[in-house]
């Protein structure tokens, strides 16, 4: 057979490579003997089949995509260098040794990550708004790019928006109309009473006006640089598209609406907690940690963060602090498991 005019080799893989049929029917037989149950194990393997296949066929075709298995996958930010993995960070993947990593340099992880999205991103869908925003074309027959979408410019502000000279206010004639989760936010700005000699010198600006008009989701709409202080007031709807690796102790602050967070332990994937957060909510994310939050309803997040230029050189130390405690008051803090 002359293979010179074939372009791809697709294969079936369940049932074919991998026998999930034995596996299943052995273990539901081990946990029916310890149980002094006998049944039909075949017959119920097959039903569990046929079920879970329900679950997972044109998953996300007519609704947004109920399962999933992005915590199989995932990034690791190594400063630099990006770590890809598989498996490595579930319990499940890891003991069957079935966990793989590879590192690649920054550049190009961003390069490769951007045509990957390109290539999967059709007309008119936008992959950092809220699915429901856009609809829900990103599954099914490629048709045409949103480019302009995934390469958006991040405005660049010298002091603060709104100032002379400096990037505008959002507004409705300026690409920033007021999102549809938060037509009930007030718009009106600041009064301000500069003593004479001083107009033009004070400035404020309406932090819930600016973040309604946020056009994505789960990335800043300001980073606040201070010294080493990272103040990122975010909008958050939908799900976090991955499970974030804390790098350091994460600071939030739950500005509107409510947010679900899975927390799990950041190398073996074991769950630690579940935590509803709701408005003047105050969580401190240890640096040990995964996780992943969920928004039902569009909904403002401060995202505080250590900014220290020494993080990478605590990373290679293994020292980078775990909890607030341990980075404020390392001599009272509770010793390391
Ligand atoms: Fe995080």
């Amino acid at each position: 057979m002359a293979l010179d005019g074939i372009k791809a080799l697709t294969f079936d893989t369940g049932g074919t490579i991998l026998d999930w049929h034995s596996g299943l029917r052995e273990a539901f037989a081990a946990a029916g003997a310890r149980h002094g149950v006998t049944r039909e194990w075949s017959h119920l393997v097959n039903e569990f089949r046929r079920r879970s296949l329900r679950s997972i066929v044109n998953l996300g075709e007519h609704a947004p995509p109920t399962v999933n298995f992005d915590d199989v996958f995932g990034t690791r930010n190594r400063y630099g260098r990006v770590e890809f993995f598989a498996g490595c960070y579930h319990p499940t993947y890891k003991a069957q040794g079935l966990d793989h990593l590879e590192t690649f340099d920054s550049g190009l992880a961003m390069q490769t990550c951007k045509a990957i999205l390109d290539d999967w991103t059709n007309t008119g869908y936008d992959p950092f708004a809220a699915p429901m925003e856009t609809g829900l074309a990103w599954s099914g027959k490629k048709v045409g790019h949103n480019t302009a979408a995934i390469n958006r410019a991040r405005d660049v502000c010298r002091r603060m928006p709104g100032l002379p000279g400096d990037i505008p206010l959002r507004t409705d004639r300026n690409r920033y109309p007021v999102n549809r989760a938060f037509l009930d936010v007030p718009q009106d700005e600041p009064e301000i009473h500069a003593a004479p000699g001083f107009e033009g010198e004070v400035h404020a600006f309406n932090l819930f006006a600016y973040l309604s008009r946020s056009d994505v989701t789960w990335n800043p709409s300001v980073s606040s640089v201070c010294k080493h202080s990272l103040f990122c007031p975010t909008t958050e709807e939908y799900i976090l598209p991955v499970k974030h690796a804390n790098d350091r102790v994460e600071w939030f602050l739950q500005l509107s609406d409510q947010i679900e967070w899975q927390i799990e332990d950041g190398v073996t994937g074991l769950p630690r907690a579940k935590i509803v957060m709701r408005p003047g909510d105050v969580a401190a994310m240890p640096a040990d940690i995964r996780h992943q939050g969920f928004a039902r309803k569009r909904a403002m997040l401060l995202v505080w963060e250590n900014a220290d230029p020494n993080l990478p050189w605590l990373h290679a130390q293994g020292t980078v602090p775990r909890s607030p405690a341990e980075e404020f008051w390392p001599e009272s803090a509770p010793q390391r498991r």
